[in-house]
């Protein structure tokens, strides 16, 4: 034994070496079991980032809430972002235990969010200028989220696979609620078909870019690093291949078309060929260069400032009368 030399060393070696055991046999981890610091911070890392996107993804949906054709789809729009934002605070709160024993709370997460440090998804700093937008949001990028998170409903980290249960039982209602607003326009006037059209057209790169760039034979070390410790199970490549098959045909099925005379299913090798979305811009984009990343984040900051109040009210000590009078 060594310990005589560094027995820190050594005792974190006995630690690391049981957590993979752990992780081996499919065990789950919950926030107060040690954890090697890589494994904390590869969590921080993608459940603070899936969190803000939740919140800043309700941000393009909620500019066609008073917008919405009928009141039936004003409803379902308005639950759809209370849906998006509760997907967040589950998140954040998620992050907050992981956070708490490296000194950081939820409030560092958002002002890194408001100062660029933590990126949000790339399909959130985009327009969503008509109404088929909102419709193929909702199907679309909601369908891309639904392939990502039951992925990682498997996860080794129980309270992300807890939060994420919840997730993507929501995620299915959004998917079929953009489905609908689709379908209504594939069957309506030239007008609404066009607009449909040029919605599907606009967001087929972003919906590339959505998972992420391809491994091009090399898996990146983030990916890796994250298939040891079960956090995810499938790459980037691997997913995008799972949403071709899922959607494409339907695509077509619309009598729509894809922005790509490539795309195309080899049988002989079950994989989808198509043509490569600009990565560099994708880059660009998660960097906060988007169509709409700053305003998106003006936004979002200050309605966190104009919230403040509520924030005080609810962490205020309590009044000595109600601590006095007892329960309720
Ligand atoms: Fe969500
Ligand atoms: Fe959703």
């Amino acid at each position: 034994m060594s310990n005589r030399t560094d027995p820190d060393k050594t005792l974190d070696d006995e630690r690391l070496a049981h957590f993979l055991e752990r992780i081996d046999r499919g065990d789950k981890i919950e926030a107060d079991d040690w954890m090697p610091d890589d494994y904390r911070n590869q969590l921080i890392k993608l459940i603070s980032m899936h969190g803000v996107s939740e919140i800043m993804g309700a941000l393009p949906e909620k500019e066609w809430v008073p917008k919405a054709p009928t009141l039936r789809r004003k409803l379902a729009i308005m639950a759809k972002v209370q849906d998006e934002m509760g997907h967040g605070q589950l998140l954040l709160r998620v992050v907050e235990d992981l956070l708490a024993p490296l000194g950081k709370s939820r409030e560092d997460l958002l002002q890194d969010l408001f100062s660029g440090r933590l990126k949000f998804h790339n399909v959130f700093h985009m327009e969503a200028p008509t109404w088929a937008d909102a419709g193929v949001i909702a199907w679309l990028v909601d369908g891309a989220a639904i392939i990502t998170q039951t992925m990682s409903l498997e996860t080794s980290y129980a309270p992300y696979a807890r939060a994420l249960q919840r997730i993507c039982a929501e995620e299915k209602f959004h998917a079929q609620h953009g489905e609908s607003i689709v379908l209504e326009l594939a069957e309506g006037t030239p007008a609404q078909r066009q607009m449909l059209q040029d919605a599907v057209t606009r967001w087929w790169p972003s919906l590339l870019m959505f998972f992420g760039p391809p491994e091009g034979g090399t898996v990146s070390s983030n990916q890796l690093l994250n298939m040891r410790y079960k956090i995810r199970s499938q790459t980037n490549e691997e997913l995008r291949q799972a949403f071709f098959n899922k959607y494409v045909n339907r695509i077509y099925h619309l009598g729509l078309t894809l922005p790509d005379d490539t795309i195309r299913y080899d049988e002989a090798e079950d994989v989808w060929h198509y043509r490569q979305p600009d990565w560099d811009r994708f880059v660009q984009i998660v960097r906060g260069n988007g169509p709409c990343s700053a305003q998106r984040l003006r936004l979002r900051k200050t309605s966190y400032e104009e919230a403040q109040w509520v924030r005080d009210a609810m962490l205020a000590a309590p009044r000595a009368e109600y601590v006095a009078g007892g329960s309720l």
